[in-house]
């Protein structure tokens, strides 16, 4: 895909991994719109050049919020990339349902409200893209963030089915696998992390390449892995 002179949107495009797509997609002749909820990061994205739009994600409020702020612009890029995850172990303490639903909200119904809300804009694009960023827990699950790992299983299945219906369309489906990578999302955790930069490095030239999936970093090897022995990346990534 060409990316000069497309309109892009980026959810939760302030910070981590999703403001180094806004980054380098700006710098390659796009211009970017991102979301995001923090008023100083809102700020910085401004600075950077890009139009910044307030929406909190994990509700319906925050979809009308996007669609209001991008009024009748036809985007030609979605870039699904908002996401949290909380840790929780029954063992210890019982889950907050009202913090499990927000995550589904904002890592699954966000996404496809965006989608659905976008298609008819997309398909008149001449050559557009739909990027939904999953992870490598989508592949197989730790045993540490349930609701998170499902979400994002959850999300890979649509993201499949809908590359499959799209497929000989103008509207190109990505699915972007990153590993652990080191954002304010993991800075509770340790172990060897994929620089948010190096991480969106990736998953841009998978974009530029029309790639089906972005397969970063460590997920390209658990991947392969999981061609020959799917048993074993599930008994490696459950301790993860
Ligand atoms: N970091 C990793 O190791 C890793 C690994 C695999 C997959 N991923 C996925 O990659 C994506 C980006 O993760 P990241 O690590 O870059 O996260 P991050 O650094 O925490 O950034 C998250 C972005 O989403 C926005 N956001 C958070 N909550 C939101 C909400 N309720 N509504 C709207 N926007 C919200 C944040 O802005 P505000 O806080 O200002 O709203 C920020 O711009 C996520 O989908 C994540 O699941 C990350």
């Amino acid at each position: 895909m060409q990316i000069a002179g497309k309109l892009v949107l980026v959810t939760g495009g302030t910070d981590g991994i999703g403001r180094q797509i806004a980054l380098q997609l700006r710098d390659l002749g796009a211009e970017v719109i991102v979301t995001g909820r923090n008023a100083e990061r809102m700020a910085r994205a401004r600075s950077d050049g890009f139009e910044a739009i307030a929406a909190d994600l994990t509700g319906p409020d925050g979809i009308e919020a996007v669609l209001r702020g991008l009024a009748v612009r036809s985007i030609d890029i979605l870039v699904n990339n908002a996401g949290m995850g909380a840790e929780h172990d029954f063992r210890v303490a019982m889950p907050d349902p009202a913090q499990d639903e927000r995550t589904i909200w904002l890592n699954l119904h966000a996404p496809i409200r965006l989608i659905t809300a976008l298609m008819a804009t997309l398909q008149t694009r001449p050559e557009a893209m739909i990027v939904n960023v999953t992870s490598g827990l989508a592949i197989a699950p730790s045993a540490g963030a349930p609701v998170y790992c499902a979400t994002k299983a959850a999300l890979r299945s649509y993201t499949q089915s809908l590359r499959a219906q799209l497929k000989g369309t103008s509207i190109h489906v990505l699915e972007a696998l990153p590993p652990l990578v080191d954002t304010a999302m993991t800075t509770s955790r340790g172990g060897r992390k994929l620089s948010a930069q190096a991480c969106a490095a990736q998953i841009v030239e998978a974009m530029r390449s029309n790639a089906d999936e972005a397969n970063v970093g460590m997920v390209r090897m658990l991947k392969a892995v999981n061609q020959i022995a799917p048993w074993l990346v599930r008994r490696i990534m459950i301790g993860f």
